[in-house]
């Protein structure tokens, strides 16, 4: 699974398609490969507009099973929330998945870990949870990784996940920096995630587990190579098409 982050950029959704269409190559041995995009929640309604002119959903042309869109964060409840959106407006709007915990949230929104436990459950068996975790440049350097992302992932102890539930490991020294850890670490780390969710929640799932930090179509194959790395959440390297479109045909290549 590929997933683009717009985040708060306005991109030429047009323009995107385009250039996304061009340089996709349709693989009709992998039919089930995911891709998805989260663009900006006003966009939402035009970027299904265009994917519904430009992907063909149903005579496979594009050799993909699902294109999803999806949103960057959710509230986890509705109502008098003043600019809040919740889980059903994104059921409603056609969105097929939600990103909750991203670093950017933790810190800018102060987002803690009480509040992501009530987004991921506002979304039980309604809206696919992308949840993201990851650890500080001090956090890496004192070795501590996986004490935080434990720590991180306590929202999932007893917890009845979805099939569908994915983590996105996404090390905050590698958002936007140019910087990734070792592609072996990543997968190290990976494995340490799954087998963390799968003894904590309550049904014992395995989840997806993405990586996410400054993944281009330069340094995708290096991860996609690795055992345990499920697909990538892509951030800047997504607000261009063909570039986006790339790392989803090195995801097919690899995979
Ligand atoms: P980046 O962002 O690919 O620009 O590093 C990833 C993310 O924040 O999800």
């Amino acid at each position: 699974m590929i997933i683009a982050n717009w985040k708060s950029n306005i991109v030429d959704i047009n323009q995107w398609t385009h250039d996304f269409h061009d340089e996709y190559i349709v693989n009709e041995r992998l039919q089930s490969t995911i891709f998805g995009v989260a663009p900006p929640s006003l966009y939402i309604e035009k970027m299904r507009r265009m994917e519904q002119s430009h992907f063909a959903f149903d005579d496979g042309e594009l050799g993909c099973q699902e294109v999803l869109c999806g949103v960057q964060d959710v509230d986890h409840s509705y109502g008098s929330r003043t600019g809040a959106i919740s889980v059903d407006m994104v059921i409603d709007t056609g969105c097929n998945f939600a990103i909750i915990g991203h670093s950017e949230r933790r810190d800018l929104f102060n987002e803690d870990n009480d509040l992501i436990k009530e987004k991921l459950k506002s979304l039980k068996n309604k809206v696919m949870a992308v949840l993201c975790i990851g650890e500080t440049k001090e956090e890496n350097d004192k070795g501590i990784t996986k004490d935080v992302l434990k720590q991180q992932l306590d929202i999932v102890k007893e917890v009845e996940l979805d099939q569908s539930f994915t983590v996105a490991y996404e090390p905050v020294w590698a958002i936007g920096s140019g910087l990734t850890p070792q592609p072996k670490d990543i997968n190290e780390i990976h494995k340490y995630i799954k087998d963390v969710v799968q003894s904590n929640s309550a049904n014992k799932l395995i989840p997806r587990v993405l990586y996410g930090g400054s993944v281009t179509d330069k340094n995708a194959e290096s991860f996609f190579m690795e055992e345990f790395v499920d697909g990538a959440l892509v951030g800047g390297a997504s607000l261009d098409g063909k570039t986006f479109a790339n790392i989803v045909n090195i995801y097919n290549s690899t995979k």
